[in-house]
């Protein structure tokens, strides 16, 4: 073989076998959102559920079965190459004026929102599945809670 065309067939090669690694379904956790305000089928831009117990256990239960695969079993151990979750608001945590931390939580909110629902696909490679239609918004944002509780004892 020529050695352009090796090396051509050497990166379809390289390209599939990402896909293919890739590539994961989402699958909706079987976890009721009841006992959480329903909130329709119109995503909220911040959370609605921060200090709620019922969010923290849902939450948990929930990640367990749809995140802990990737992002490590209770949002504590990371087990595969995904972002340690417990890290995501750490700007916010350090920022002491209450109105700034509050505008600060908004956005991560939306941004955490946003990273669900559309999940990530980088250069046609599917890193994480996207979330929306399959994880009801209930689900999510009780998730992000219990992540929360999880970031207090998480590193800085
Ligand atoms: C198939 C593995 C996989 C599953 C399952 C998965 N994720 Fe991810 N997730 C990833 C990877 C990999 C990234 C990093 C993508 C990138 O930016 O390169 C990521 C990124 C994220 C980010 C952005 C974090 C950052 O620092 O950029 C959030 C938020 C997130 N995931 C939340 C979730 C939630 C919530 C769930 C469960 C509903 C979930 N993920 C399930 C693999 C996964």
């Amino acid at each position: 073989m020529k050695p352009m065309r090796k090396r051509f067939s050497l990166f379809c090669a390289l390209l599939f076998s990402l896909a293919v690694h890739a590539n994961e379904i989402a699958v909706a956790p079987s976890v009721s959102p009841d006992g959480l305000t329903p909130l329709g089928e119109t995503w909220l831009e911040a959370n609605p559920y921060r200090g709620q117990a019922a969010a923290v256990a849902i939450g948990r239960a929930a990640y367990n079965q749809a995140c802990a695969r990737c992002h490590g079993v209770d949002a504590a151990t990371n087990t595969a190459p995904a972002p340690d979750l417990r890290q995501i608001n750490r700007y916010c945590r350090r920022i002491a004026d209450r109105e700034l931390n509050a505008a600060c939580m908004r956005d991560n909110d939306a941004w955490f929102a946003k990273s669900v629902r559309n999940g990530k696909v980088i250069v046609g490679v599917s890193h994480m599945p996207a979330w929306q239609g399959v994880l009801k918004q209930e689900l999510a944002w009780a998730i992000q809670v219990f992540i929360e509780t999880q970031a207090a004892t998480g590193r800085e």
